[in-house]
Order: C-alpha cells, then sequence, then structure tokens
C-alpha cells in the first residue's frame, strides 16, 4: 500500500479562480499521484493545466471548510507553476502532471514535483486534527454509510477530539457536526 499525504489540492479553474480540495497525493517511486473520483474541479483543472499545488496544513478548518463547502481560504501566487498555494501552510509542493490513466471512475495522475517550499515548523501529531480528518471523509461520504457506522465512528473519534482539542479543531468539528446533524435528520425526520 502507498503512504498517502491527506493535503489540500490547490488547481487553477479556466478564469484563473482557485478551486481548492482536500485531497489524498499517494507517494509512489516515481513521485506523486492524485487520484480524483468523477465528477471532480480538480480533475477537469488537472486535465486542462497539467498542475497542481499539495499544500500541507495543520490548520484542520481548511479540510472541514472545503467538505462544508466554504473554500474561500486565502492563497498566493507559485513560485514555478502557474497557480496558487495556501497562504498559511506548513509546506507546499508544486507538481507536473507526467503520465495520466483515464479511468471512468477514478483516473490517476503520475506528478513530478517542480519546486518545494516550507513555510512553518511541524509542531507534532494531535489526536484531534486526525478526529477532525477522519470525520471531513466521513462527511464526504455520508450517502453512502449506513446511519449505525456514522455513529459508532463519531462515537470513538469524539474521544480524541476531547482530550486533545484546541480552538481550531473544535470549531471545525462543529461545522462537520452540522452536516452530519442534518443529514440524519433528513434521512429520518422523526428523531
Ligand atoms: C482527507 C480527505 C481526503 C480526500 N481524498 C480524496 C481523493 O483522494 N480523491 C477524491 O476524489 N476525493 C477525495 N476526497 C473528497 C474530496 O475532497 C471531495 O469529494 C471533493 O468534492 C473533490 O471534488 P472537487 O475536485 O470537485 O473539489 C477527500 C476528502 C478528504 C476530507
Amino acid at each position: 500500500m502507498p503512504f498517502i499525504r491527506e493535503s489540500i489540492i490547490t488547481t487553477l479553474h479556466a478564469n484563473g479562480e482557485p478551486h481548492i480540495t482536500p485531497m489524498g497525493a499517494h507517494e509512489t517511486s516515481q513521485g506523486l499521484m492524485l487520484a480524483p473520483f468523477k465528477p471532480s474541479a480538480t480533475l477537469n483543472n488537472l486535465l486542462r493545466t497539467g498542475t497542481a499545488t499539495i499544500n500541507y496544513t495543520d490548520d484542520v478548518r481548511i479540510f472541514a471548510g472545503c467538505i462544508i463547502g466554504q473554500r474561500d481560504w486565502p492563497t498566493v501566487a507559485t513560485e514555478v507553476i502557474e497557480g496558487v498555494r495556501l497562504a498559511h501552510c506548513l509546506a507546499h509542493t508544486e507538481v507536473k502532471v507526467m503520465q495520466q490513466d483515464a479511468d471512468d471512475v477514478r483516473p490517476k495522475f503520475y506528478c513530478q514535483s517542480v519546486h518545494e517550499q516550507t513555510h512553518a515548523p511541524f509542531h507534532g501529531y494531535n489526536r484531534a486534527q486526525f478526529a477532525v480528518i477522519e470525520l471531513a471523509i466521513l462527511v464526504s461520504r455520508l450517502s453512502m454509510l449506513p446511519k449505525q457506522k456514522i455513529e459508532t465512528e463519531i462515537e470513538y473519534l469524539h474521544i480524541g477530539l476531547d482530550k486533545t482539542a484546541g480552538e481550531r479543531e473544535f470549531e471545525a468539528w462543529d461545522w462537520l457536526m452540522q452536516k452530519v446533524t442534518a443529514h440524519l435528520q433528513a434521512e429520518n425526520p422523526t428523531t
């Protein structure tokens, strides 16, 4: 199994506006691989521009925000590719697509790093950040999951959140839980 960096991918729309989305960057022997499920704005932008920025951040509000539709995070221009990176990230990698594997469900984009830069120190792992990222993935798949699995996972993730979260993690968790509550209510309006 490849090592996957859970990252924020920034690409450019045709009108030059940035598109910001959480996505895994898979480490391969040749470089980094992005695998967006169809349909996806990131996929369209990768096909058109052949470039992307992989942003590494410990601000999990960006993961949660994108999943609930809040995507207006500050960006600045990249150094080598024509694109943007998150203004507040720990580090970023600018990549060019070297090879594509077309697929009806999940095309693969094999990329080469053309520039990498560190902007701030990494201050260690945090269980609440893990919990928020897991909840963000769960929220992005709510319609595919049974109610019981949703509730069991949230109960487990809440342990790490309660023990280790700061303000950013609690805020991100609350945004995501609003989506979970709305989903469960829509599924079962009497509860
Ligand atoms: C931590 C995390 C990792 C994700 N990884 C992927 C991924 O590898 N591929 C994908 O298609 N979506 C992934 N998603 C879901 C996307 O962020 C989401 O579906 C988004 O809508 C992608 O579509 P877009 O390119 O139109 O923004 C991930 C979400 C999270 C929270």
